[in-house]
């Protein structure tokens, strides 16, 4: 978290603990009334303006022009409930009722998770695409944290992720002796190591002043981190080497959701999924915007590597870990398949 960040959060952080009270002390409104409606909490980690809190507005639109009476969306963004960690954490013991996560979090939850770390595990955006909207298929992934005591309602589009850094990274060689944050992910951390640089996993609120103070050499991310959490300021050279598409999922508590009626549970995950519609068009959208504010206005040099040595040193995890962790083989084995109808335009 930077100065700035700190200081708009530190009265919000009062405000949190005084919400975390109230919560505890009831799981109706504000003052346990069953005359009024019952407060749904959501957390997301990015700021007012990113497009996942605006698809979110869709989700709380959506849901209460149908149960307004008996839902009261609220939404919590900036980690203003605590890091995602935290935020799926109070989701899953039901102090809240959804948070959006990215999978990276959830591998500790549910191993199939660990799936999305793999690096250059999609052919292409469009196969991405092609296997996060087979809902057939992601269903079962959805329901893989039910033990856990949270599931999956949808997904959103957090692009494509690659490295950022102080200094120019143009080939793995570049980053011998690097030091660069990543996702509290084993895959992520090995991924690192095998370009040959030292791996710090933090959290996202943490990276900005981790890497001002020169606690790291730099992060790897998708563009909007650079302009919504001002990376760009202090990492002024982003390298394409697109090394992972990871999504973020919004995951709701399993106690809630299994005391909707199923007309209820209807609306919820109709909202979900409009949310998820309203996301990927602001998606494409920002991203574009984001990468000319970050080249004109933050000075940020946008370098388009030769992946191939990137995907050379990072292919072998794929192997690590499928023999590590069986439960991705499935997923895996899909996601070969939806690639060979994409392979074309890789
Ligand atoms: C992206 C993603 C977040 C995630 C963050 C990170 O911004 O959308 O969900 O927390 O990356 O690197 O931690």
């Amino acid at each position: 978290m930077n100065n700035s960040n700190y200081r708009k959060k530190a009265p919000a952080l009062l405000c949190v603990l005084a919400i975390l009270a109230a919560m505890s002390a009831t799981l109706t409104g504000c003052g346990g009334n069953p005359n009024e409606p019952r407060i749904v909490r959501v957390a997301h980690s990015q700021s007012e303006t990113h497009p996942q809190h605006l698809g979110l507005l869709e989700f709380e639109k959506a849901v209460e022009e149908k149960l307004g009476d008996k839902y009261d969306i609220q939404i919590f963004p900036n980690e203003l409930l605590g890091s995602s960690q935290k935020a799926i954490e109070l989701t899953q013991t039901g102090a809240i009722d959804f948070a959006i996560a990215a999978t990276a979090n959830l591998e500790t939850f549910a191993d199939v998770y660990e799936i999305f770390s793999l690096p250059y595990l999609f052919a292409n955006e469009d196969a991405y695409h092609a296997t996060m909207e087979d809902l057939d298929y992601m269903k079962t992934v959805y329901a893989s944290t039910d033990i856990a005591g949270f599931r999956c309602i949808t997904w959103y589009n957090a692009g494509t992720r690659s490295f950022y850094a102080k200094e120019p990274i143009n080939s793995p060689a570049d980053m011998k002796g690097m030091k660069l944050r990543v996702q509290q992910s084993p895959a992520s951390i090995a991924l690192v190591k095998a370009m040959g640089a030292a791996a710090s996993p933090m959290s996202f609120g943490e990276v900005y002043t981790a890497i001002q103070q020169g606690v790291i050499d730099g992060a790897e991310n998708n563009e909007l981190a650079l302009t919504n959490n001002k990376h760009g300021e202090v990492a002024k050279y982003y390298s394409y080497d697109k090394h992972q598409m990871i999504p973020d999922m919004l995951i709701g508590n399993i106690a809630f959701l299994d005391k909707l009626t199923p007309e209820e549970y209807e609306v919820f995950e109709q909202a979900a999924l409009l949310s998820t519609e309203v996301e990927l068009k602001e998606w494409d959208k920002q991203i574009e915007e984001a990468k000319n504010i970050a080249q004109n206005d933050m000075g940020v040099e946008f370098i388009d590597v030769d992946i191939e040595p990137f995907r050379e040193a990072a292919l072998p995890l794929h192997e690590e870990m499928l023999d590590r962790n069986p439960a991705i083989r499935d997923l895996y084995d899909h996601i070969q398949e939806v690639n060979k109808n994409y392979e074309a335009g890789k």
